[in-house]
């Protein structure tokens, strides 16, 4: 019965409630949106991960991670001159090892002329104003797949650790500017700042992998390196348990403590809680890893049509900012960079 309608809302009426606080006000236009945002994405903040092959003149299709491609060498320093022109900071090299050439200690990760140190002297040759980032683990030259050395089922720590060393100085030596330890075993960090500094190479950066999950968003990247077909078992007793944050913490003080000079979090948006707790408890230059498996989420559901593939790619490069990352691993970032230069 119209009796018992409540009043008729009016503009006046709501200015009563509201008293004069309007959220929206500072919504309602572009220029506005854009003058009271408090998080930005640049090219600054990106790292562009690449997957280096064998051969010349090489591109070749990763099925699971559309857009994304293996470079022989020549292509990629390419894409090293196209990452400098748009601006981009730092290019991360993953190999793509030939099969006859994994063993079981991946012995391959010490030759001076693997895909990885070819790819970063070539590189390194043009002189251009790009850091150069290389993956400290043995994954994509063992046998068995895993990061480290096996007796059995075990991965082992120490001597894993011995090997890392000699791979990063390898990798410096060839040219790479930061060295990335994904590994998870104990103590490397404090191992390969010990070495390097040893052999004098003093101001080579370390981004520690500090808080690397055992993941399932990591399937595409197996993919693109072939360890999916190599890697027997799982990499639990090395990387973190997903429901841990503490240890994050943990895992961090000791990096930091070991000479880290930038901590990372891997993978990226379902972590985003710890991206937030490791920048708000350490001050310390901080990125995420938004790995393949969060880049072919977007990538197929794009494909579908599910998603503006676009959209969902900058706004899930502006969580990480807004979480508090200095910058993110990401395969979109030749993609967002071209955007972002196109933008201003
Ligand atoms: C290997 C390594 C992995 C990634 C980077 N370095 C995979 C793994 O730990 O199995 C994953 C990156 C991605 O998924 O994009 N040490």
């Amino acid at each position: 019965p119209s009796s018992s309608r409540p009043p008729a809302i009016t503009s006046e009426s709501m200015d009563e409630i509201l008293g004069g606080r309007r959220m929206r006000r500072n919504r309602g236009s572009d220029w506005s949106r854009r003058l009271v945002r408090e998080t930005v994405l640049t090219v600054h903040d990106l790292i562009w991960p690449i997957f280096v092959v064998e051969g010349t003149g090489i591109r070749q299709a990763v099925a699971s991670m559309p857009g994304v491609e293996r470079l022989s060498v020549d292509e990629a320093v390419k894409d090293a001159v196209k990452a400098e022109s748009l601006g981009i900071p730092v290019l991360a090299l993953f190999p793509y090892t030939d099969d006859a050439l994994r063993d079981a200690s991946g012995s391959e990760a010490l030759n001076p002329q693997n895909l990885v140190c070819r790819a970063c002297r070539e590189i390194k040759k043009l002189g251009l104003n790009i850091g150069l980032m290389t993956d400290v683990a043995l994954d994509p030259y063992t046998s068995h797949g895993h990061d480290g050395l096996l007796d059995g089922e075990t991965i082992l720590n120490d001597e894993t650790v011995d090997q890392l060393c000699r791979q990063a100085l390898t990798q410096v030596e060839a040219g790479s500017d930061i060295i990335g330890p994904s590994d998870m075993m104990d103590g490397r960090v404090a191992a390969i700042r010990g070495s390097l500094d040893n052999a004098g190479l003093r101001h080579t950066q370390i981004m520690a992998y500090t808080a690397k999950y055992a993941s399932a968003f990591y399937g595409p990247f197996r993919d693109a390196i072939g360890t999916n077909a190599t890697l027997i078992g799982d990499k639990r007793t090395y990387q973190m348990d997903c429901g841990n944050t503490d240890e994050a913490i943990r895992e961090a003080e000791l990096d930091i403590s070991e000479g880290a000079d930038m901590i990372m979090v891997k993978p990226g948006l379902p972590y985003l809680d710890i991206v937030w707790r490791l920048k708000e408890s350490f001050r310390m230059p901080t990125y995420a890893y938004q790995v393949s498996g969060e880049f072919a989420m977007i990538e197929a559901a794009n494909a579908n049509g599910w998603i503006d593939g676009e959209r969902a790619m900058l706004e899930s490069l502006m969580a990480f900012k807004r979480a508090g990352a200095d910058g993110i691993l990401t395969y979109f970032a030749p993609r967002v960079a071209k955007l972002l230069t196109e933008r201003t």
